[in-house]
């Protein structure tokens, strides 16, 4: 039988007499294979190196290639687990297609996905930045890739059940003014960063219902506050945790058993998110203007 790491059940079996010809670059057949977005650096790369010392097969995305090749050496060179590196800026929607092809195109599984990548409120808060698609940044990045991103890799995530979904999402929530989502009218880095923590949250929740039945489950939390991250420190923010307290939240929306869908946690805690992510009308407008926004 084949590991169960994480999820109750095996990878798939082997065919065959056990001579399997394993793909070195998407992990062996026992192997749990697990996607963390913005693993280079932060929460992501330590909860990578965690799932790789578990025995999964991580794959470590970020725009930085160093960082990444670092993380896949780590993780090799411990022996438990394998790793490999996919570079994509998710300020481009081309190239987080291009990240979903490569899965796609050369995985036959993908049990976990962890929507993790993420910029914080910047170190000048009065700056507002467009990504390549011409989208306000934070909400491309924080948001609107994942969602893209998810979208992309479902058919390989239903084909892989049980899988699930972790969206890292923040305590920050700022209610969304579909009047001005893109924040032309007024910016600050605070509001960008916090809209866009609630749109993963609402988008958790509209996809857990689309997802009922399927074996593919999603979840959102905030996984610690002020963890001592590039996103935290880079605008002189005092740590008020340790980034082992995230990584055990995270991990807790991989692992644990019987965890349900469509719910939000604070650390490992269920918690409450914004009224606003509650609200059917929000999720009903936010859906339609990600489709629109994405081109997908
Ligand atoms: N730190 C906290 O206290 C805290 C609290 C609540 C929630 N969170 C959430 O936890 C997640 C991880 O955050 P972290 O604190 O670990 O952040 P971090 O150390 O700044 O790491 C961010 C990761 O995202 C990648 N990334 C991709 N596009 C980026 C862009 N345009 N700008 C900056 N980074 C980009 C970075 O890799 P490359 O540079 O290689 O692209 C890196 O791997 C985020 O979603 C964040 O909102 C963090």
């Amino acid at each position: 039988m084949a590991a169960a790491l994480f999820l109750g059940c095996g990878a798939p079996e082997a065919e065959g007499d056990g001579g399997t010809t394993e793909a070195p670059r998407s992990g062996s057949a026992d192997q749990e294979v697990i996607l963390v977005t913005g693993s280079t650096d932060g929460m992501g790369r330590a909860l990578a190196l965690e799932l790789g010392s578990m025995g999964a097969h991580v794959i470590i995305h970020g725009r930085n290639e160093e960082r990444g090749e670092e993380v896949v050496r780590l993780i090799e060179e411990e022996g438990a687990g394998s790793a490999r590196f996919i570079r994509a800026d998710p300020a481009s929607f081309d190239e987080v297609r291009a990240l979903a092809r490569t899965i796609l195109d050369e995985y036959d599984r993908l049990d976990v996905l962890v929507n993790n990548a993420g910029i914080g409120r910047g170190a000048d808060q009065t700056l507002r930045e467009v990504s390549q698609d011409g989208r306000e940044l934070r909400f491309q990045v924080n948001y609107l890739s994942g969602f893209l991103l998810t979208h992309e890799l479902l058919p390989l995530l239903r084909a892989s059940a049980p899988a699930r979904i972790v969206n890292v999402a923040a305590g920050a929530q700022t209610p969304i003014d579909f009047d001005d989502v893109m924040l032309e009218r007024e910016y600050d880095g605070s509001t960008a960063y916090a809209q866009s923590k609630l749109a993963q949250i609402l988008f958790t929740f509209d996809l857990a219902e689309e997802l009922e039945g399927t074996g593919v489950t999603v979840n959102a939390l905030h996984p610690a506050s002020m963890m001592p991250t590039t996103m935290v420190l880079e605008r002189g923010g005092e740590p008020r945790s340790e980034i082992e307290e995230g990584v055990e939240a995270v991990l807790n929306l991989v692992k644990a058993p019987d965890l349900g869908s469509g719910r939000y946690f604070s650390g490992t805690n269920a918690g409450r998110a914004h009224d606003q992510t509650y609200d059917e009308e929000a999720r009903r407008k936010l859906r339609e203007l990600s489709w629109e926004l994405t081109g997908r």
